[in-house]
């Protein structure tokens, strides 16, 4: 193998650069040459591809987002353009290619993969629902911002003897939800996994302010059927009694913005290099990720057949710890 490619896919996360970074280093010291993919499969298809040296990628570890840009492509969805992709690394030589990313962009991989292209997977979303990884790249970083905003809601929150509800992402599973929920100290959680209605979340405020908590807080994920909004509206039509005077916060993109945390950067790099050295090998059609503390590699048709569930234990003792 000669030629690599990296292409950094659907929505950034935070230490995405810092995988770039180890990508294009740990290869050249390999002795490949390396090459990055801008705008994610958008770029794939377009043959939107740069050649990257070591200088290229200096000065990144630190940033968040990805310097190679990303994008949610539907084209990359069709055989059509997998096989232009495919046929575009062709033409440039490039007989392997990293895909850093989340559950789109592995489904993506196992396409090419199928279609007989070496690809290795690297584990990165904010959301950490990926199958194959305990943790994805960002998800320290993102969990890191929620808590900090947690903490600055919970000043003002007990100034004013306020309920807030504070949406944070996660789609369809309530990783941040939970571990934010528990990290930040908050009365109720709610996610796609837990969802809990309105009127018992209410009543949980209402139970809270009862017990004589001078301010009240509920994490709510973005992705769930009761989202902070839908909550709020119902408070609103319902008129109903919580005690508090509430307020809404949605965290949206903050969340995946900013520098890497340490662990995000580390994780990153291991990530990377790890990827490289699997493409190297020879071996491909595998994600890497990061399982009970050790780099790990599953086969790219287990990850995209399975769905990452969540400690329920968490949530239950979530319930406790708000008493
Ligand atoms: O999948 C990552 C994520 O940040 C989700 O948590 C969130 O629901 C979604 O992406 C937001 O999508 P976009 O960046 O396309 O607005």
């Amino acid at each position: 193998m000669k030629r690599i490619a990296v292409v950094t896919s659907g929505g950034d996360a935070p230490g995405m650069n810092a995988a770039v970074r180890a990508i294009t280093r740990v290869g050249i010291d390999a002795g490949l040459e390396v090459f990055g993919v801008r705008r994610g499969y958008a770029g794939l298809i377009e043959n939107d591809m740069i050649g990257l040296n070591a200088r290229d990628v200096g000065g990144i570890l630190q940033l968040g987002g990805t310097v190679l840009g990303t994008a949610r492509s539907e084209e990359f969805k069709t055989e059509e353009a997998q096989r232009k992709s495919i046929e575009n690394l062709n033409k440039r030589g490039i007989e392997g290619l990293i895909i850093i990313g989340g559950n789109g962009s592995q489904m993506g991989a196992y396409s090419l993969f199928k279609l007989g292209f070496p690809v290795v997977g690297v584990a990165s979303t904010v959301d950490n629902d990926l199958y194959g990884s305990d943790i994805s790249i960002g998800v320290d970083t993102a969990l890191n911002i929620i808590i900090e905003s947690i903490d600055r809601i919970k000043t003002t929150a007990e100034s004013h003897n306020r309920a807030f509800l504070i949406e944070v992402m996660g789609r369809r599973f309530g990783y941040l939800a939970l571990m934010s929920g528990i990290a930040g100290g908050v009365e109720v959680i709610v996610a796609p996994e837990f969802e809990v209605d309105p009127a018992t979340v209410a009543a949980e405020l209402r139970s809270a302010y009862e017990r004589g908590k001078r301010y009240a807080l509920v994490v709510v994920t973005d992705g769930a059927k009761n989202n902070a909004e839908t909550i709020a509206r119902y408070f609103r039509e319902h008129g109903q009694e919580i005690g508090y005077e509430l307020r809404v916060t949605i965290l949206g993109h903050v969340q995946r913005g900013g520098s890497p945390t340490a662990f995000d950067r580390l994780l990153a790099t291991r990530l990377g290099t790890a990827a490289v050295e699997l493409l190297k090998s020879g071996d491909s059609g595998k994600l890497v990720g990061f399982i009970s503390g050790q780099i790990a590699f599953t086969p790219l048709e287990v990850v995209v057949a399975n769905e990452k569930t969540l400690d329920m234990r968490m949530w239950h003792l979530s319930k406790i710890l708000a008493k």
